[in-house]
């Protein structure tokens, strides 16, 4: 087990470069399957999570090739083997692609059910409802997703709640599906659309991505391509949070604003300054953190909403807001997780359902806290890097799976943060 050494008070200033969205690379590495050629994808963040879908997809016999900038080379041409065993597939929810992957260029595949985790119960309902609707014969046996097609056909798909994963597991198994596909009440994230752009280079007919309703039209083969991948809004926002908690001054550079519009906004609210810029080739935003911080209210949405995973570390920065912020968690129903933590920090919050009222504090102090999951341990970091003295941060595995080079950006900030493997 690893932990982070965090001495607390130092502003962050200075530059940051934004790797690779993580939610966008864990469908795109699966979706290679559907060209039945190689495939290059640049950008990748090298992560924990990118890992082990690489070895999901090597144990299935793809061959990949990953170089330290980013660069995967994948060819699916010897896939042999349909399943993801449960060690697999509880190892990283986002497995759950290679159903739709899997469903759409073979017709067939099974998936241990990926397990829930600390935010929730996390159920593929929607996922399985999607596939039944295009054809596949799915059953549930022993905790194992069974599902075949014969065809697959078009259907229109009505999602009860916009599932960023219902969403692109769909639009994977549609793309050879005979006919169009309808999804209506689609999910919008930036994830989302950049993952359909990845399909059509492949030759996939997808219209639509980014609103409520995307417009799939089945084509009988596809073929390999080049993409690059977006940056992540989410690391993003984490280190704009992480400079306004800080009181710091710093540039964020390979960003699409408009991925941040919600965050930004709230940052504003605050009392946060940030400015957008561009240097002719990409955009970057400066953010600079005030005085005491001003109170506000945050509630979670699909996109272009607040987005959940920024829930947690914009609550650490609310803990020493100036008032009583509210935050409402509508996406997930347990994302908490990260409260008891920062109260070990002095945080004064009181949680009841969905929604944690933080009554504001003049400063955290260090403490030995846990990361419970991956935007928990980012909330940790960040109220570490505000507080006053030395938290130990433990379990920072669950940080690995989902930040590229996190430690060396942060020191590069100007951070006195140290990992420690115990
Ligand atoms: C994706 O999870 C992301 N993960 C999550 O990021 C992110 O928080 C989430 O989208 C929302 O933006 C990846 O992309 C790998 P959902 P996903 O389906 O697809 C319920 C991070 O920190 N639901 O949009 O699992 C579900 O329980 C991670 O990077 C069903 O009920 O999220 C949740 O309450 C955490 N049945 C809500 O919908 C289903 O079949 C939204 O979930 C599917 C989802």
């Amino acid at each position: 087990m690893a932990y982070y050494r965090i001495n607390g008070g130092k502003p962050l200033e200075g530059q940051v470069t934004i790797s690779g969205s993580k939610n966008a690379a864990l469908a795109m590495i699966p979706a290679v399957i559907l060209a039945g050629e190689p495939c290059i994808i640049e950008n990748l963040p090298i992560i924990e999570d990118v890992h082990v879908l690489t070895e999901i997809l090597r144990h299935v016999g793809a061959d990949i090739e990953l170089n330290d900038n980013g660069c995967m080379r994948i060819d699916p041409t010897g896939i042999d083997r349909y399943e993801v065993t449960f060690e697999m597939a509880s190892k990283m929810r986002a497995s759950y692609y290679m159903l739709g992957a899997m469903l759409g260029r073979y017709g067939k595949a099974s998936l241990a059910l990926p397990g829930g985790c600390p935010i929730g119960e996390r159920p593929i309902n929607f996922h399985i409802k999607g596939m039944r609707a295009l054809g596949a014969n799915v059953e549930i046996r022993n905790g194992i997703v069974y599902a075949e097609a014969e065809k697959l056909h078009g259907a229109e798909i009505y999602l009860d709640m916009a599932s960023v994963g219902a969403t692109i597991n769909i639009m994977l198994a549609a793309c050879r599906a005979e006919g169009t596909t309808v999804i209506v009440n689609a999910a919008k994230e930036p994830h989302v659309v950049d993952v359909a752009n990845f399909l059509n280079m492949m030759g996939a007919r997808i219209k639509g991505a980014g609103t409520d309703v995307i417009r799939i039209k089945g084509v009988s083969r596809m073929h390999g391509c080049s993409y690059p991948v977006i940056p992540d809004q989410i690391e993003a926002g984490t280190f704009m949070i992480a400079a306004v908690a800080t009181k710091g001054n710093i540039v964020i550079n390979n960003i699409i604003p408009t991925h941040l519009e919600a965050t930004s906004a709230k940052l504003m609210e605050c009392g946060a300054r940030i400015t957008e810029g561009d240097d002719g080739s990409e955009f970057f935003l400066q953010v600079q953190g005030g005085e005491r911080l001003r109170a506000i209210d945050i509630k979670t949405l699909p996109y272009p909403g607040f987005p959940t995973d920024l829930q947690q570390p914009m609550m650490a920065l609310l803990t020493m807001a100036k008032g009583n912020s509210y935050v409402t968690e509508n996406i997930f129903e347990d994302r908490f997780n990260h409260v008891p933590e920062l109260r070990r920090m002095g945080a004064n919050i009181r949680v009841n359902g969905r929604t944690a009222t933080i009554e504001g504090v003049e400063k955290l102090y260090g403490a030995n806290v846990k990361a419970t999951d991956l935007r928990a341990g980012a909330a940790l970091i960040v109220a570490a890097l505000a507080a006053e003295g030395t938290t130990i941060v433990h379990d920072i595995k669950y940080v690995d799976r989902g930040y590229e080079h996190f430690e060396q950006k942060l020191r590069a900030l100007g951070a006195d943060i140290e990992r420690v493997e115990e």
